[in-house]
């Protein structure tokens, strides 16, 4: 049966770039809201000789999320997910919506994805460094685990929380890293309890790349970028890479971890760079 790797929000970004660093005999399902970007990214990976498919599904809607999985397990073995949907502060939208797609999102594509998923497949989170930035003291720990049981009432507590920033895009951006540093926290809990049945489970972290939602934060959102070893963004390519990396059979010891893939910003801001 043929390999079936599966790209959220893979019409643009580091998504789209992940497909473009996959073995060849896999079956690429490009997915996520806007057909005409999925066909887009289609056809370029044709022109790459992939075989490819797009499927939109919009990741904050579980039904959407469970036809993509019955889509992608229809074509073959599903081995590789890459979990690239999200959305940032400086888009259209809320905190609510911040935390749906990014959060509440991850939890669908990993409970649908993990019942479709056999040993040997992996599944990778896309988070981003900005889950390290809170102090630990001002998140809601206690209430992440509410997303599998009460969201409604897990949406409530982390609004209510990134409601303590001032100022409606710092709003958003709280929301965006409690989102973000949620999605940390689960892909760990999911390694352990998928890693049960062989499916391994890792989250990745990027620092400001230079895709469209980058260059939409790097006004607002670029200050990390002087901490970085190289003082510069990433580019979507070395983050597509990375991606694809991870989500290796081959890299088959990697789970329940977060790898930061941010050039050294969050560290260079922590301890190596912090008084210039
Ligand atoms: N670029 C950065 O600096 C940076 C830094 C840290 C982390 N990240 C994270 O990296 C991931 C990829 O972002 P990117 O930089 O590659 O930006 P991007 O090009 O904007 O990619 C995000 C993709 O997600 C899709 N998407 C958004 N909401 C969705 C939903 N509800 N359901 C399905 N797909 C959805 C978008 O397509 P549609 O709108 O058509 O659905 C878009 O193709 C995101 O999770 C982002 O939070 C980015």
């Amino acid at each position: 049966m043929a390999n079936v790797c599966v790209i959220t929000g893979g019409g643009s970004g580091m998504g789209l770039e992940s497909a473009k660093c996959m073995p060849k005999d896999k079956i690429i399902v490009i997915s996520g809201r806007t057909m005409s970007k999925l066909e887009n990214a289609v056809n370029e990976l044709k022109a790459l000789g992939y075989e490819a498919y797009a499927k939109t599904c919009d990741t904050s809607s579980r039904e959407s999320v469970k036809e993509l999985a019955a889509f992608a397990a229809g074509l073959g073995e599903v081995k590789n997910v890459i979990n690239s949907a999200g959305v940032s502060p400086a888009m259209k939208g809320t905190q609510e919506s911040i935390l749906r797609i990014n959060a509440l999102g991850t939890v669908y594509m990993n409970e649908e994805f993990s019942k479709v998923m056999n040993a040997g497949s992996v599944i990778v989170d896309v988070s981003s460094n900005s889950a390290y930035i809170l102090p630990s003291m001002i998140i809601p720990k206690k209430a992440y685990k509410l997303a599998e049981t009460d969201e409604e009432k897990f949406l409530k507590k982390l609004i209510k929380r990134s409601n303590l920033a001032k100022g409606e895009y710092q709003r958003k951006g709280f929301a965006y890293s409690l989102s973000k540093n949620f999605v940390v926290w689960y892909a760990k809990k999911c390694a352990f309890e998928y890693g049960k049945k062989g499916i391994r489970v890792v989250s990745l972290s990027p620092g400001l790349i230079a895709t469209d939602m980058g260059n939409l934060e790097s006004k607002d959102g670029g200050m990390l970028i002087p901490f970085s070893a190289e003082e510069r963004m990433g580019k979507p390519e070395e983050l597509g890479y990375a991606l694809a990396t991870v989500a290796d059979e081959r890299n088959g010891y990697l789970a329940g971890v977060d790898v930061l893939c941010d050039g050294g910003s969050t560290n260079g801001m922590k301890e190596f760079k912090k008084k210039k």
